[in-house]
């Protein structure tokens, strides 16, 4: 596979993140398209391209799209939740592990979401749209203000768009830092005002999001695909990819990888491929684990270099695509060391909501520092599973599952290395030689 640099394809140049930049390349000429036509076709055409959710759990844009009741105000046989406001909520809250797309996509081509937004508004007839971002990321929130200031001066945003007379406004909403307002339900809860914590799903946010109204809650990516399939067309999109997961993406490679970065690709490449692109691992090592979607996506080996990065692809192989964040790891990490440093993430931002995750997030750091101190106790392999098996699945939200999930797939693949502890009476590896926990 080639890379297929579309969102990316600009970055480089000087003033990216500008209207007139974005716009010398066929900027918001998707979005003129889209208010041609009418909000339903809109909806079908973004169905018909198969775009699927690209904040990690790959739900069908379109289809999502067109969970929001779509009778017209002035429709007299409505379903009575058409007539409430509907919104748009764009999470830009990207904090999983490893995951940094989000934000160098808003910081070097903000117009894409612009964009892309006020498509989507359209199509589900929502006259405000949001955007929740991460708050510490303050030279994205400056650079994202500043793109939706020069929408609104062009008239791109507000009152009559481009003269369609559609009206859409576009709010920046700071977080505060938490990960669990990435949680979709958590942000809304966040953005009304709220301590962020998630509600119980059903009721989808489509039927009952921000202020109880449909809500439409997509990711910065996904957000901001939507113009070029606008742009040029549905059968273009569906070059690139699989029949089910069609299209293009952003990979990001962190860790032991010579040339660590984005890289824009069809779905469906593999990581062998990727790592062509970024120089391999770092020279004079080996691959020894990766994540193919951040820490809470089952960790995977070399033995999956040739897995097909789409969402069937790392299904199979026992994994999940999630926000194809690929960390990369070579042999001078120690596993157990690695576990424990997500493993303290999770139990840090676990919002306490309930007992599995919050209580067993703080055991399996109990478990994981003694392992790494002192070799810890017999039996600990055993209650790291126990524990971990009595939080996933059975967790309020995703959170408990992404907390079990590195601890489980580390112990499948790499058990020794967690016996090796045991025999050695705390970590085995000279934390010394690696360049990533020292
Ligand atoms: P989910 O599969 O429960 O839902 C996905 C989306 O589909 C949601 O917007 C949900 O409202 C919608 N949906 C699902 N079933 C529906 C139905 N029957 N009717 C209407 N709408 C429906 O996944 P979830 O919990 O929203 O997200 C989990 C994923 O988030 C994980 O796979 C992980 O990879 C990713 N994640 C991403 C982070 C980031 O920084 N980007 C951070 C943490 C996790
Ligand atoms: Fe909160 Fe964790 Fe329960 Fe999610 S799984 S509701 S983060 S305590």
């Amino acid at each position: 596979m080639t890379l297929t640099p579309v969102l990316s394809r600009h970055w480089d140049s000087p003033d990216s993140w500008t209207l007139d930049a974005y716009r010398a390349h066929g900027g918001y000429d998707g979005l003129r398209t889209a208010l041609s036509m009418d909000p339903d076709d809109v909806i079908a055409l973004v169905k018909d391209s198969g775009l699927r959710g690209r904040g990690g759990a790959g739900f069908p844009v379109g289809a999502k799209w067109s969970f929001i009741p779509q009778s017209r105000p002035d429709d007299e046989t409505a379903n009575p939740a058409a007539q409430k406001p509907h919104y748009l909520v764009v999470n830009a809250d990207e904090s999983e592990p490893g995951t940094c797309k989000d934000m160098p996509l808003l910081t070097a081509n903000p117009h894409a979401l612009v964009e892309g937004a006020v498509i989507a508004a359209y199509a589900i007839r929502a006259r405000h749209a949001f955007v929740y971002l991460r708050g510490e990321v303050i030279p994205v929130l400056r650079r994202l203000q500043a793109a939706v200031d020069e929408a609104y001066a062009a008239g791109l945003l507000g009152v009559d768009i481009d003269g369609s007379g559609v009206d859409v406004d576009l709010v920046v909403h700071a977080g505060a830092g938490a990960y669990i307002c990435g949680e979709e339900t958590a942000l809304l809860d966040s953005l009304e005002g709220r301590r962020g914590q998630p509600r119980l799903r059903p009721p989808f946010p489509a039927v009952a999001g921000l202020y109880a109204c449909p809500t439409v809650v997509n990711n910065v990516e996904s957000i901001s695909s939507v113009p070029a399939i606008l742009r040029n067309g549905v059968e273009w999109f569906r070059t690139m990819g699989s029949e089910k997961s069609p299209g293009f993406t952003l990979y990001s490679l962190s860790g032991h990888v010579t040339h660590p970065g984005q890289y824009e690709a069809p779905l469906g490449t593999t990581l062998r491929e990727l790592l062509g692109y970024a120089g391999g691992v770092r020279a004079g090592h080996t691959l020894k684990f990766w994540t193919p979607g951040g820490s809470s996506t089952p960790m995977l080996t070399a033995e999956h270099l040739d897995t097909p990065l789409d969402y069937e692809g790392v299904a199979a192989a026992g994994s999940m695509l999630g926000t194809k964040a690929l960390q990369i790891f070579d042999e001078t990490t120690c596993v157990v060391r690695a576990v424990l440093r997500w493993t303290e993430f999770y139990a840090h931002e676990s919002c306490g909501k309930c007992t599995p995750c919050r209580e067993g997030t703080y055991w399996l750091v109990q478990i994981l520092q003694g392992l790494e101190r002192d070799g810890g106790s017999p039996g600990d392999l055993d209650r790291l599973l126990s524990v971990s098996e009595a939080i996933l699945g059975k967790s309020f939200c995703a959170l408990g599952d992404g907390a079990a999930s590195p601890i489980m797939s580390s112990l499948k693949h790499f058990r020794d290395e967690y016996v090796a502890h045991h025999g050695h009476g705390g970590c085995p590896f000279d934390p010394a030689r690696s360049t990533l926990f020292a």
